[in-house]
């Protein structure tokens, strides 16, 4: 821990020299830089190794291949349970030329974006991969946003290309890409090509001049290709993600210092060995999956797994069995889905050898201590260490966690920073709050991995994240500082909330709901969940004349412009929102009516018609 502590202070005060000679060590450059941070937060013009050039595909390929080019790099564990493939390094070098070639002969160049709504199947690697090698850009689209969605981020980031599939498999059910991505097709007039992977060898239409199979024209590819010399700050990917206000965002990392972050702190927080099977379970549609399934795992040389199916199928043994089989040492995933396991008991975990097991992370949400100690007695037979990692899209990696076997961890606790990561309690005011305090999670200054900008819209940058608190990043989170110093989470504190440990902004649902003519009024909220641990509570101001059918046409709507993700859990009519009399809705009593709490609403002077609240408590008694 001594050690922790002195190479923390040491990461801080000689920051520059610090990544410096990480970048160097870790990275193989075309041509090494020699700066490490410019600029920052005041300007918000930071970069990092800005002279450097180099291709992220070669971290995590090419210079593996001559020392271990036919260990394991992917194992795909596929839909039904016992079936995996194995791709080694070399495999997925070929592969990965083949489809760079592809993409070059579709005429996509260095910087073009490439949209890719794919299932968990190896293509989405490979076409990851392959943008990286020509330097495009990959937009990621998780494989269960609806049409509406897709289209939105395809037509943000004009995207030329979009890589599909004829359907998704996720828990022994068809998802319907081909078709979805079609209806999103219609309405993007910069799309030219959409590339099918066959998965479930459904029959699905394919228009002509437009859509082709990619299997034979991968096997038609020649298998080299030379990767681009790219810049530092050239852009690796856009990930889209959920914002306070608006549409999604489109997240801009760049690639070398991403890159960097993504290897240095997949190392440190597995605590990687050379023969380790590391196994993240979350959806490369997501960032973690970007991060901790591609990018920092391959960076090193690790064996990552690709999971396609889901927690529960075909019942809640099925990550121990991929544990058993595989005989996994890492493990990460949301607490949602440890909650989804653990209501089931011990027995399912029990069933299955989990003695390979050593690190078990989690993500995504704040974990309770009670579920925390689960993971760690009974998945972890008390003897893994589990890492609870705070981090976010706009962070690229892991900024606040225990290292395993070296910081003491308390349950629920995401600990504290990785090196060089400096974080900040600020009160509503931005007055900074020392020692043990409660506040507003700012980040006090830059770091490799840090999102560079809003693809389109670095005004927008500057106003999400600097624009409250200038001169620190926001991270829109609450937490909560011990006496030790340790960090807790307590959960956003804007209106983004965290269903299943997806991020969903409560102003794009609200969007739907206000657009149906059924509805003259709406406001969404967070509501505790047992399993989603955030569930999406509603309330809305009927027009007349709709009767009981709304609510289920509602739900339908939201299924429609955003996907499963996003609907309703309980929707609750109501007489008349809470309002300020300068007309602001007052969220607080909102949330506050939608957990139970109907006492100690704080001040209610301001609002303009106090008896709406008593009218919407008594509604959400009624409700249970
Ligand atoms: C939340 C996911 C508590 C947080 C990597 C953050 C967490 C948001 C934790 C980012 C954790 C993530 N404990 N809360 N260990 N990890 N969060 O962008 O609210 O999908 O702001 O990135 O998830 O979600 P995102």
């Amino acid at each position: 821990m001594q050690d922790y502590k002195n190479t923390y202070e040491e990461s801080l005060s000689n920051n520059d020299a610090f990544w410096l000679e990480k970048a160097q060590q870790r990275l193989t450059w075309m041509r090494p830089p020699s700066v490490a941070l410019q600029g920052g937060f005041k300007d918000l013009d930071f970069t990092w190794f800005a002279d450097g050039q180099l291709n992220a595909s070669v971290q995590c390929l090419d210079r593996h291949l001559a020392a271990q080019g036919e260990k394991t790099a992917i194992i795909w564990a596929k839909d039904e349970p016992g079936e995996y493939e194995h791709i080694s390094y070399n495999d997925l070098h070929a592969r990965v030329c083949r489809m760079a070639n592809l993409l070059q002969s579709q005429g996509v160049e260095r910087g073009d974006r490439v949209c890719l709504y794919l299932p968990m199947v190896p293509e989405l690697a490979v076409a990851m991969l392959a943008c990286a090698r020509i330097g495009a850009i990959h937009s990621i689209v998780f494989a269960g946003f609806s049409a509406a969605a897709l289209r939105d981020r395809i037509v943000d980031a004009q995207c030329a290309l979009v890589i599909t599939a004829d359907e998704g498999l996720r828990g022994g059910k068809r998802v319907p890409l081909k078709e979805i991505t079609d209806a999103a097709v219609e309405q993007c007039p910069c799309v030219e090509t959409v590339l099918v992977v066959k998965r479930s060898g459904a029959k699905v239409a394919m228009k002509p001049g437009r859509d082709r199979w990619i299997a034979p024209l991968l096997s038609a590819a020649p298998a080299r290709f030379e990767p681009v010399c790219m810049n530092a700050e050239d852009p690796l990917f856009i990930l889209y993600t959920s914002g306070s206000t608006g549409q999604p965002k489109g997240v801009q990392h760049s690639t070398a210092g991403y890159m960097l972050y993504a290897g240095f702190t997949h190392e440190m927080v597995f605590d990687l060995r050379p023969d380790d099977v590391y196994f993240c379970a979350a959806d490369i549609g997501w960032v973690t999956g970007h991060t901790y399934i591609i990018y920092g795992p391959l960076a090193n040389g690790a064996t990552t797994v690709m999971f396609e199916s889901t927690p529960l199928y075909p019942n809640a043994s099925r990550y121990w069995q991929v544990v058993e089989d595989l005989k996994v040492s890492s493990f990460y995933t949301a607490p949602t889905a440890i909650r989804a396991i653990a209501c089931e008991g011990d027995a399912p975990v029990l069933a299955h050898d989990r003695s390979s097991l050593r690190v078990l992370g989690t993500v995504g949400e704040p974990i309770s201590p009670e579920v925390w100690q689960w993971y760690h007695d009974c998945v972890g037979e008390g003897r893994c260490s589990v890492v609870d990692t705070w981090w976010q899209t706009e962070t690229g990696g892991i900024l606040i966690s225990p290292l395993p076997g070296v910081t003491p961890t308390k349950a629920g606790s995401a600990t504290l920073p990785l090196f060089g990561i400096e974080p900040l309690l600020v009160d509503d005011e931005g007055m900074e709050l020392p020692g043990e305090a409660s506040g507003n999670l700012c980040l006090a200054r830059s770091w490799p991995g840090q999102a560079r900008t809003i693809y389109g819209d670095h005004e927008r940058f500057a106003k999400t994240y600097f624009g409250r608190f200038p001169g620190r990043y926001f991270t829109g989170d609450g937490c909560r500082r011990d006496a030790d110093g340790y960090y807790w989470i307590t959960g956003r504190v804007d209106d983004v909330i965290n269903v299943s440990g997806h991020r969903l902004g409560t102003a794009e649902v609200e969007a739907i709901l206000i657009a149906h003519p059924g509805v003259a009024e709406a406001a969404v909220v967070g509501c505790p969940h047992a399993i989603k641990g955030t569930g999406i509570y509603v309330y809305i101001q009927c027009a007349d004349g709709f009767g009981d059918e709304l609510e289920k046409a509602l739900c339908a709507c939201v299924r429609k412009a955003i996907g499963g993700i996003a609907v309703p859990d309980t929707i609750q009519r109501v007489p008349g929102l809470p309002k300020t009399r300068s007309g602001k809705i007052m969220r607080r009593i909102l949330r506050q009516v939608a957990q139970g709490n109907y006492t100690d609403l704080g001040d209610v002077s301001t609002l303009a018609d106090p008896s709406v609240v008593s009218a919407i408590i008594a509604g959400h008694a009624g409700q249970k």
